[in-house]
């Protein structure tokens, strides 16, 4: 019998639709292989959680890695400070490439590496960083000094060793403080002013808000590339359902596929949960097919994973922000213009600033223009207003 080949909450075994994204990720590398010069500014993803980040992030990684790059990567987080992460990250990416010299060379390199994870992780540094914290700061220029130097001597090492050059993969960067974001793009910026000497990609990933992050941490972080991810197209999602299970000798028929890519509303992580509630509930060994019975004996056990997320992320809320949700989830399903929401609330329209800014932030609900939000997880207004009859 072959095994569940869907992965909701990890990283699909095969990558649907992306080729546009994966272009410009492949654009990028392609000139640090060429030229063995920098890339270009940071790219950046960015869209709410479930769509598919990390997992086009780790697929680049691969892709990467295949043409020869050292790739490091670090999940950023609000618990531990980021830059002194990525030192690490890029040490270790090194060493397990055996790009790392022998002897005093290699001794002097790790010696570099001790030195600008000191530096940068400073609190002395942070604290200064952090004052006035609207405004684009100056970062220490000695963690900048060191930063840079580090990824240019990284870099070329790499490279001089026969591969492609540095690859630097920066997932869930909006948690990044803004004084980290800052010694980053400045020091970045300066890579780029010497662009032929350091073979190097940067891509990121993050929350709606990262592009404004970025932008308040340097007023040049808005040079930074910035891509929003999108759910996938009816035709990508419908693949990403057919093609694990072909891989395993499994066909989906016509109407299962149509009804689970009609209750996925393109959404990748409901795509995996819903193949793979399907698959399970189905058991179909090798030469069969996946049909209606299948989707729906597997429908409960996929509503009930999500309406687990859905109370996850109403109890993240706090009192206001539950306010919103509910003044928003009465006005429907679609996209919610802010008044609606205020009058919903009973406040005026410049009041509510602070939990939409909140509710964003925390991926609960995106901006779609126009002073619009919209949920970002399926069902989750049905979900809201369910509380309320209850
Ligand atoms: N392009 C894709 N094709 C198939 N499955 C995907 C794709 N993108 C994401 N997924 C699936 O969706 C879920 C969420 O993906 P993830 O990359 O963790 O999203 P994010 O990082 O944006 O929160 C995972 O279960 C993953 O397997
Ligand atoms: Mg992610």
């Amino acid at each position: 019998m072959p095994n569940n080949p869907y992965t909701p909450g990890q990283v699909p075994r095969i990558l649907a639709g992306r080729t546009e994204e994966m272009r410009r990720i492949d654009d990028l590398l392609g000139r640090v292989a060429a030229f063995g010069e920098m890339g270009g500014p940071l790219l950046v993803f960015h869209a709410p959680r479930g769509v598919g980040k990390t997992s086009l992030l780790r697929a680049s990684q691969r892709r990467a890695e295949a043409a020869g790059f050292v790739t490091s990567w670090t999940a950023c987080s609000r618990d531990r400070p980021v830059l002194p992460e990525i030192v690490h990250s890029v040490g270790r990416a090194l060493e397990q490439a055996d790009a790392v010299p022998s002897g005093p060379a290699g001794n002097r390199w790790r010696g570099q590496l001790e030195r600008v994870t000191l530096e940068v992780g400073l609190p002395g540094a942070k604290v200064q960083a952090e004052i006035g914290r609207s405004e684009p700061v100056t970062p220490p220029p000695a963690a900048v000094g060191l930063l840079q130097s580090l990824l240019h001597d990284s870099a070329t090492v790499v490279r001089k060793r026969g591969g492609a050059g540095l690859m630097i993969l920066l997932d869930e960067l909006h948690t990044a403080s803004s004084s980290d974001l800052s010694v980053l793009l400045n020091t970045l910026q300066n890579l780029d002013g010497d662009r032929e000497e350091t073979p190097i990609a940067t891509v990121a990933a993050g929350l709606p808000v990262t592009p404004e992050a970025l932008t308040r941490a340097a007023t040049f972080g808005e040079r930074s590339s910035f891509i929003a991810l999108d759910v996938l197209s009816d035709v990508d999602a419908a693949s990403a359902l057919t093609d694990p299970a072909a891989a395993e000798g499994v066909e989906w028929t016509p109407a299962a596929l149509s009804a689970v890519v009609a209750e996925a509303h393109g959404y990748p992580y409901l795509l995996q949960l819903l193949g793979s509630t399907t698959w399970d509930s189905a058991r179909p060994a090798s030469g069969t097919k996946l049909g209606m019975p299948a989707v729906r004996k597997g429908l409960p056990a996929a509503r009930d994973q999500l309406s687990a997320m859905h109370r996850a992320r109403w109890g993240a809320a706090g009192r206001i922000e539950r306010e919103f949700l509910r003044a928003m989830a009465f006005c429907g399903d679609g996209n919610v213009t802010r008044a609606d929401i205020a009058a919903g609330m009973g406040r005026e329209s410049r009041a509510i600033s602070m939990p939409r800014e909140r509710l964003i932030a925390k991926g609960v609900i995106e901006p779609v223009g126009h002073g619009l939000v919209r949920f970002t997880l399926p069902g989750f207004g049905a979900f809201v207003r369910g509380l309320d009859d209850a």
